[in-house]
């Protein structure tokens, strides 16, 4: 029996099509396919020795597959348990503890609750918030983001106090984090795979979406900083047991402070990141895949710490 390699995505298409046929064509006794589900019993262990998975944060029913494919042996690519459990704050809290260098940080308490929720609720909560001292913290400008988060939605950066309320005030039952911004000579973003291989991409986060990737230029990196963003993104993967991951740091008087380093499905749509990177990510994953599949099934203790 071939093992086989399943790969879960949602409207995208040019990378599970280009990493299917690139695993496909190497004529192994290994064979990737979209996967299939419908309907998942308890007992039965998961036909695919690995998953990708690249939409399950979507849809609820492909994280109780994923978790159960998992407990079987399967290895899922990103884990289905820390996706879920990971945020913002703990990720940046960690960082700093591997001696990642990290923005100043606050995790706020939400603006509003679900209907259930009153005042007599709330009673472990601190009220009102004492914003000045936040702010003394965090400095001005300051970035106001969720915890939990990706595609830049509700990203805020303010000025002031009150740009800070106003954004606030539009964050509804969202758990926030503000952060110091970091005003940034250069940003680098590194796409990262199988946690220790590192490509350093020239993207521009004040370009357009589809504009930002650009590979017709090098990065131009000092070798130092060079040396220890890669050092970083491994630090980062490895700690958060990413696989499939994008490392994002603006640096400031030569240090890469790491911004966003859980986007766990990253785009790696053709059209949005180019040729050469894609050549990369199909080369990099499938090798990468491959390697997982051929030391599959996963040996699992019934430790849900293990598991991760
Ligand atoms: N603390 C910060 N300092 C400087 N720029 C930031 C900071 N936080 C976010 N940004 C900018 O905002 C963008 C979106 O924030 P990010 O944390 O990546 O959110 P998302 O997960 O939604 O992509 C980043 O790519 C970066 O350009
Ligand atoms: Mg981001």
């Amino acid at each position: 029996m071939p093992k086989k390699i399943g790969v879960m995505v949602g409207r995208e298409r040019s990378f599970p099509d280009a990493f299917i046929a690139e695993v496909n064509s190497r004529n192994e006794d290994i064979v990737a396919e979209y996967a299939l589900l419908g309907g998942t019993i308890a007992a039965a262990p998961s036909e695919y020795d690995v998953i990708i998975d690249r939409i399950s944060h979507e849809v609820p029913y492909y994280q109780a597959h994923l978790k159960h494919a998992a407990l079987n042996g399967t290895v899922v690519i990103n884990s289905p348990f820390w996706k879920l459990a990971d945020d913002k704050f703990f990720g940046t809290a960690l960082a700093d503890k591997l001696g990642v260098a990290v923005p100043k940080t606050v995790a706020l308490p939400s603006h509003s609750y679900i209907d259930d929720i009153t005042g007599d609720s709330l009673s472990n909560l601190k009220f009102p918030i004492d914003w000045e001292s936040i702010l003394d913290y965090t400095g001005l400008p300051a970035y106001l983001k969720p915890h939990w988060g990706g595609g830049w939605k509700h990203i805020y950066k303010v000025n002031s106090l009150p740009e800070l309320w106003h954004a606030y005030n539009q964050t509804s039952t969202l758990c926030m984090i503000l952060q110091e911004s970091i005003e940034w000579e250069q940003y680098v973003r590194c796409i990262c795979i199988g946690k220790t291989h590192v490509l350093i991409t020239n993207w521009d986060p004040r370009r357009p979406h589809h504009l930002r990737y650009d590979a017709s230029k090098p990065l131009p990196l000092e070798p130092e900083l060079e040396a220890r963003v890669r050092k970083d993104v491994v630090t980062l993967c490895t700690a958060l047991g990413y696989e499939m991951n994008t490392v994002e740091f603006a640096v400031r008087d030569g240090i890469p402070y790491a911004i966003d380093f859980m986007n766990t499905a990253p785009d790696f749509a053709k059209e949005s990141i180019g040729d050469v990177y894609f050549e990369w990510v199909i080369n990099t994953m499938a090798d990468y895949a491959m390697e997982c599949a051929r030391e599959a099934p996963k040996k699992v203790t019934y430790r849900w710490d293990a598991l991760l």
